[in-house]
């Protein structure tokens, strides 16, 4: 069989030539005695135009099926009279593997994205989400190249885990007690000694803490795997389940992890540029209108650097009346973040050296005692997408800080044995790796990026 790819990217080697192929009907149309199939074969996002007559021995059948139905197609590749396609295919044989329901959902008609998310399960045989799945595969296969091609090692942290990485307690609970008469304490409480692992656990929000065990082991270490956070903000940004990268690179401060994160989303969106070149000019001519002009500046332009005292001082005196007051201490809102990113600097820009008290617990302190030293990277129409820092390398200080926000130090002891068996100096950052696809693509809703989104009040399958 040939693939339907192929025949776009070296059309002049098949013309008339005779090919084989297989696939789903994606459009029909037929007059009295011929018609046109396009023909879906999953190997590209566009579909390639069949020809049928009245010499196919079984006309009337081909002539009456129905959209999604599965067939095997043999004919000559000849150039196109009409306009569209510079091919098509002059069919001698239709096979009818399986004629589709007439009831199926995705007539010829252009549908609502909302209306496609009810049929997850059918939306990617669309040419618009065959795009982005597409783009979101070569998207993870570029960043393993990135990081394998200069020697990190990629580690596969746990999904369940017994600790909270990002202190922030935003987690799912993992139990195997039951809901309704679940094991009680004398005082009352539910007893978790008795549940699966004998302890309280959750599904990762982060593999962080262990992926630093492995930075000191390793030096250079990168995950990639799903995360899950229990955060209610029903938002175009936000999912309830979604892929993280974190690099963990050793003998390493903050500024050289702003250049390994420049660098990363520098390389995957040249990678995808050229890898994806038919998907990528499909969303700039109908998803977002400027993609190119974005993505390549990007690409040539350094991307900002800001200390969040700073930035706080340009968003008090840029003149602009912002929501939410803008104050030396405040977590920045994504109208500040906009703003940054969008109309001051109008490029990507890393915000670094936060307050502590809106930071994480493992970030290092800075000089200063009040500010850390984490990195926040964002991008004009998405806000953050990565947050990253150097981290607390200083046993004392760490404890001290973890008490201060209410973690057990004796929980996390093996996260602080690294602070007492050769401590380094460390960085690290989390690229979201749906929000980066939605940079990349122009889709502006997080639900259209993911196969099968996980958002409040919605678990489809
Ligand atoms: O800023 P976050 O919370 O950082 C961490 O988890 C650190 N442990 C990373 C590290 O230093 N190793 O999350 C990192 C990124 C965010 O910048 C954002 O792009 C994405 O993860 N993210 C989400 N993406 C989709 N839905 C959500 N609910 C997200 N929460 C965070
Ligand atoms: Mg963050």
């Amino acid at each position: 069989t040939t693939q339907v790819k192929t025949l776009f990217r070296e059309t002049d080697k098949y013309i008339d030539k005779v090919v084989h192929m297989s696939g789903w009907v994606r459009k029909i149309r037929d007059q009295k005695n011929f018609g046109f199939i396009e023909l879906n074969d999953g190997t590209f996002f566009k579909g390639v135009q069949v020809v049928f007559d009245t010499n196919l021995s079984n006309f009337e059948d081909v002539a009456k099926l129905t959209i999604a139905s599965s067939i095997i197609v043999t004919g000559k590749v000849v150039k196109s009279q009409g306009g569209g396609q510079s091919f098509e295919v002059l069919a001698s044989e239709v096979k009818v593997v399986q004629k589709a329901d007439a009831a199926y959902p995705l007539q010829n008609k252009r549908h609502s994205y909302e209306f496609l998310r009810e049929i997850a399960h059918l939306r990617s045989r669309t040419n618009t989400f065959s795009a982005v799945f597409r783009v979101r595969s070569v998207l993870s296969y570029a960043i393993h190249k990135f990081f394998q091609d200069q020697g990190f090692v990629y580690v596969h942290t746990p999904i369940i885990t017994g600790s909270d990485a990002e202190g922030a307690g935003e987690m799912f609970r993992v139990t195997t007690l039951k809901l309704d008469k679940p094991p009680r304490k004398e005082d009352g409480t539910i007893d978790a000694s008795q549940d699966f692992f004998g302890k309280e656990t959750n599904l990762t929000v982060s593999g962080q803490l262990n992926g630093e065990t492995f930075c000191a082991a390793f030096r250079n270490i990168y995950t990639f795997g799903p995360t899950f956070r229990a955060e209610n903000s029903n938002t175009s940004r936000h999912a309830a389940e979604f892929w993280m990268i974190e690099p963990e690179i050793a003998f390493a401060d903050l500024s050289a992890d702003m250049e390994l994160g420049e660098a990363m989303i520098k390389y995957i969106i040249r990678y995808v540029m050229e890898q994806c070149p038919e998907e990528m000019e499909f969303f700039s001519q109908f998803v977002e209108k400027g993609l190119f002009d974005k993505l390549n500046n990007v690409l040539n332009s350094e991307f900002g650097r800001v200390t969040y005292t700073e930035a706080v001082d340009i968003l008090q005196k840029c003149g602009k009346k912002f929501e939410y007051p803008v104050q030396w201490g405040i977590d920045l809102q994504s109208e500040h973040e906009r703003y940054l990113a969008e109309e001051h600097f109008k490029k990507p820009v890393f915000v670094t050296d936060y307050p502590k008290d809106i930071k994480a617990f493992y970030m290092k302190l800075n000089e200063d005692g009040k500010t850390v030293r984490a990195m926040d990277l964002l991008a004009p129409g998405i806000g953050e997408i990565i947050g990253g820092s150097q981290r607390e390398d200083n046993l004392e200080l760490l404890e001290k800080r973890m008490k201060e926000v209410g973690l057990h130090p004796e929980e996390y002891s093996f996260y602080l044995d690294l602070r007492r068996y050769g401590s380094f100096p460390h960085a690290g950052f989390g690229l979201g790796f749906e929000r980066m696809l939605m940079y990349v693509t122009g889709m502006t809703n997080i639900r259209d990026v993911i196969p099968f989104p996980r958002t409040p009040k919605n678990a489809l399958f």
